[in-house]
């Protein structure tokens, strides 16, 4: 007895050390990477089909690699760009730095402009764990990417003094980094100073840079990165471009009924989440190998490595997956972590035993289950009330009580409320995305019509701000402001309920495509009018003045009738403002904003006279604030429209309707209104009670008897037909952290104050 039992035992450890000798050996088995007859590899990287070298060898012309030979090793290339490894969903690519560098007197000795293009139909695109990154101490980069994505995104970096860069931080301070919009195949990329050419910093930073890269792979060095002659090298050499790949043009179903799948057996077909249409093969669990070739994915004889199954006694594999057992007198699981493998005992009613065994452990884990629901349900409840407090419940119902208006306008919505209004955060009621998070539609339960917006996370310090903001808007009620209806707190991150508005952005009718018949003269001025009699108001009318900050035609919203309404205001309070910290992140828009403000940190609210006088401008004229494909002198429009008027070329860059519908007096009265708010210094500017005193008086004028009421009636017949964009915040809330089209970019805190 005892004898065989030593025997079990050694023949036991003798099988484990074979099957490990013998896992060594065999682990690396042949598998058809490429088509038969082709190139496996070109200098250190392996190419797998679908891509391929030379005709036949790839699935379609996307996916040609061309080795160039002339390199020692040699070097593979896709549509010109090098590639550096391709995996079964991504593939990395050789990097390109833009550059820019300065002497001391602030000329440009060096000027890299970058641009890199997948190709505008393939089926690649930048993978979103790339980032945007610009480093420098007074410069700012814009990234324009495909209309189609609506994407310039920007990043501003300043800082004065070596002092304040801190190494590992990509915060605006000396470097800042921003997310790539999804889908993204193609960008342009150039650096510019923001004011003095590098000539106050140049001893520690002559030269700035920018440029797309995987996230993991790049570290800010701080100010050694700006004095390394040779950064722009080692950053192309240590910082790739991760790129996602699908295949085809079809999803997997179109692809199944068209019968042109190319998955092989043993794969699943997996639909393509990167932004354009296509799919991918895959091996099943259990299996690997080429999913895209005869004869598809292998099973993988787990059995074979020790450390991929987890079996102490005998592993049998099977097809996908394995199993573990004990050796004829050993009874157990066989697991390393389990029962294992011990000795059969004849004497012990081991059977009886472990069938008792089994099935009070069975009742052992029917209790625990019910338990662990129970516990689970229990602590989800704790969980959002304690979320509730951490965003400021208690305090925002005392502050709600203690104010005169109650909780009439105002309501505090539960999280099962809202998830349910929006179908649990579909997909498909996403109306937009920002960089203080996403903005859905929601249907509430009285069929009423909403917008809610989902912040990012925030920390604990911000929230008696957010707390502040809430209370502010409940009590602002202004016939052009949009309403904020309530928020929920018990969600990790407070929600935001808003009215919700029809007919789009102010952006969209100025800059859409299409003619906007409702666009007159007449209704640019009352557009005008309004909004500024909402700023108006809120800068003054309020118990504490309310600054917006943000003022841009995106933040415009027009309801059915093409109300203004003033929206995303007090929002950027919602991004942590502190300014101790150097570290904090604050919304404007370059275009719109003060240069004042910019430049001496110090806000008030002639900041918003100044953006308001760009939007003014960009009503009369429909030019874009900011516009890189103009010339330097047409490129930012305030500084455009005041050359203009100074040289008496206004009407040339008017629209052309509006020249033909307004007066002289009245266009050369609200040109001299613009000049004003665009001063350089705020004391000059007006206040927006001035300019609604003045907007207002140009309006009367308009209403000719002729061309009221009766009119507008008409002009909104025309329109009803006309299809409108309904994403009301498609525009202003932006990708993740880059901005729009209209450039809004990040910017540290500490430059505001
Ligand atoms: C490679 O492909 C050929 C033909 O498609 C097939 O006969 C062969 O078995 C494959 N080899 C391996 C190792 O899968
Ligand atoms: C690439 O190949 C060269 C020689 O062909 C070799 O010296 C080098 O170590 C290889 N690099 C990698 C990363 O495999
Ligand atoms: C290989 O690279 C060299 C150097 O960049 C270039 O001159 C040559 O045209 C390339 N050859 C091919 C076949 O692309
Ligand atoms: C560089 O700056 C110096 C001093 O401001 C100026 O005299 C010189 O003309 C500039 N050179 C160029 C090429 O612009
Ligand atoms: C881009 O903007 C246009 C209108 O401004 C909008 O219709 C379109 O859906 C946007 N595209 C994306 C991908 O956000
Ligand atoms: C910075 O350089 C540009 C181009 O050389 C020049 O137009 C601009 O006037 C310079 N700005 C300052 C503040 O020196
Ligand atoms: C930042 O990093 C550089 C290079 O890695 C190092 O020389 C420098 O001492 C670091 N500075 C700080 C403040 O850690
Ligand atoms: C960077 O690389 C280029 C081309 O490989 C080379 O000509 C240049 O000298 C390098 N620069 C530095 C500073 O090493
Ligand atoms: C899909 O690709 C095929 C061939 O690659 C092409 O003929 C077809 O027009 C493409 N379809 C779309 C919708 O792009």
């Amino acid at each position: 007895m005892k004898l065989s039992r030593n025997l079990y035992l050694f023949l036991f450890l003798f099988s484990l050390v074979i099957t490990v000798s013998v896992s060594q050996t065999t682990i690396t088995k042949a598998t058809n990477v490429t088509k038969p007859g082709c190139k496996r590899q070109c200098g250190n990287v392996t190419i797998p089909y679908p891509f391929g070298i030379g005709p036949g060898c790839f699935t379609s012309d996307w996916f040609e690699i061309t080795c160039n030979t002339t390199f020692n090793p040699h070097k593979p290339f896709i549509g010109g760009l090098e590639i550096l490894d391709i995996s079964d969903s991504t593939f990395r690519i050789r990097n390109k730095v833009a550059s820019k560098c300065y002497d001391q007197h602030g000329n440009i000795t060096e000027n890299n402009p970058v641009f890199t293009n997948l190709g505008w139909t393939s089926p690649f695109t930048f993978s979103q764990r790339n980032r945007f990154t610009l480093i420098g101490c007074d410069d700012f980069a814009l990234f324009v990417g495909p209309e189609q994505v609506n994407s310039t995104s920007g990043c501003i970096a300043l800082c004065s003094r070596p002092g304040e860069v801190v190494n590992g931080s990509c915060s605006g301070v000396g470097c800042c980094q921003t997310s790539i919009p999804k889908g993204m195949k193609y960008y342009y990329t150039s650096v510019s100073s923001m004011g003095a050419n590098h000539t106050s910093i140049w001893s520690f930073d002559p030269c700035t840079y920018s440029f797309m890269g995987e996230k993991e792979r790049f570290t800010f060095n701080g100010v050694s990165d700006f004095l390394d002659p040779n950064f722009r090298n080692r950053t192309r050499a240590s910082v790739p471009i991760l790129v996602d790949w699908v295949i085809g043009n079809l999803s997997c179903s179109e692809a199944t009924s068209a019968g042109v799948l190319g998955c092989q057996a043993n794969t699943q077909c997996i639909d393509s989440n990167t932004g354009v249409q296509g799919y991918r093969c895959s091996c099943n669990q259990g299996y690997q190998g080429q999913p895209y070739l005869d004869p598809g994915c292998q099973d993988i004889n787990e059995c074979e490595d020790p450390n991929s199954n987890p079996c102490e006694g005998i592993c049998t594999n099977t097809p996908g997956g394995y199993t573990c057992s004990c050796p004829d007198g050993y009874v157990g699981d066989g697991l390393k972590n389990g029962r294992a493998c011990v000795a059969e005992n004849s004497h012990f009613p081991v059977i009886k035993f472990s069938l008792g065994m089994g099935s009070g452990f069975l009742a052992v884990l029917l209790g625990i289950t019910w338990l662990y629901f129970g516990v689970k349900k229990r602590k989800l409840i704790k969980l959002r009330e304690k979320l509730f407090q951490q965003n400021g419940g208690l305090l925002l119902k005392q502050r709600i009580m203690s104010t005169d208006r109650s909780m009439d306008s105002t309501k505090v919505f539960t999280a099962e409320e809202l998830e349910k209004a929006t179908n649990n955060y579909a997909e498909d009621r996403i109306l937009g995305r920002g960089g203080y998070g996403v903005v859905y539609k929601g249907i509430l339960n009285d069929q009423r019509v909403v917008a809610i917006k989902k912040s990012r996370v925030m920390d604990e310090t911000q929230i008696e701000q957010f707390i502040n903001e809430v209370v502010i808007l409940t009590q602002v009620n202004h016939r052009n402001v949009v309403k904020l209806l309530g928020c929920c707190l018990e969600s990790e991150v407070p929600l935001l309920v808003y009215e919700y508005v029809s007919n789009g952005t102010l952006l969209d009718h100025i800059h859409g495509k299409g003619v906007m018949t409702w666009l007159s003269w007449e209704n640019r001025l009352r557009v005008a009018t309004e909004s500024a009699g909402a700023l108006s108001y809120l800068h003054s009318a309020t118990s504490t003045p309310v600054i917006h900050r943000d003022i841009k035609s995106a933040n415009i919203l027009l309801d059915d009738n093409y109300t203004a309404k003033i929206a995303d205001f007090g929002a950027s309070r919602l991004v942590p403002i502190d300014q101790t910290q150097v570290t904090t992140l604050v919304q404007g828009t370059l275009g719109y904003l003060d240069p004042e403000y910019f430049h001496t940190s110090q806000l008030n609210e002639k900041s918003d006279v100044y953006s308001f006088g760009v939007l003014l401008a960009e009503l009369l004229t429909g030019r874009k604030p900011l516009c890189m494909d103009r010339t330097d002198e047409e490129r930012s429009l305030a500084t455009y429209f005041i050359t203009s008027l100074k040289e008496n070329r206004l009407f040339q860059i008017l629209e052309p309707r509006v020249v033909k519908e307004g007066t002289l007096e009245q266009l050369q009265e609200i040109a001299q209104l613009v000049k004003r708010c665009l001063e350089l210094t705020s004391d000059e500017r007006p206040t927006m009670k001035e300019v609604v005193i003045q907007l207002e008086g140009l309006r009367k004028f308009t209403q000719h008897p002729w061309a009221s009421q009766h009119g507008d009636e008409e002009n909104e017949n025309l329109l009803n037909t006309e299809p409108e964009p309904s994403d009301l915040y498609a525009v202003s809330m932006d990708l993740s952290s880059g901005f729009s089209k209209d450039g809004s970019l990040i910017y540290p805190a500490n430059v505001l104050r």
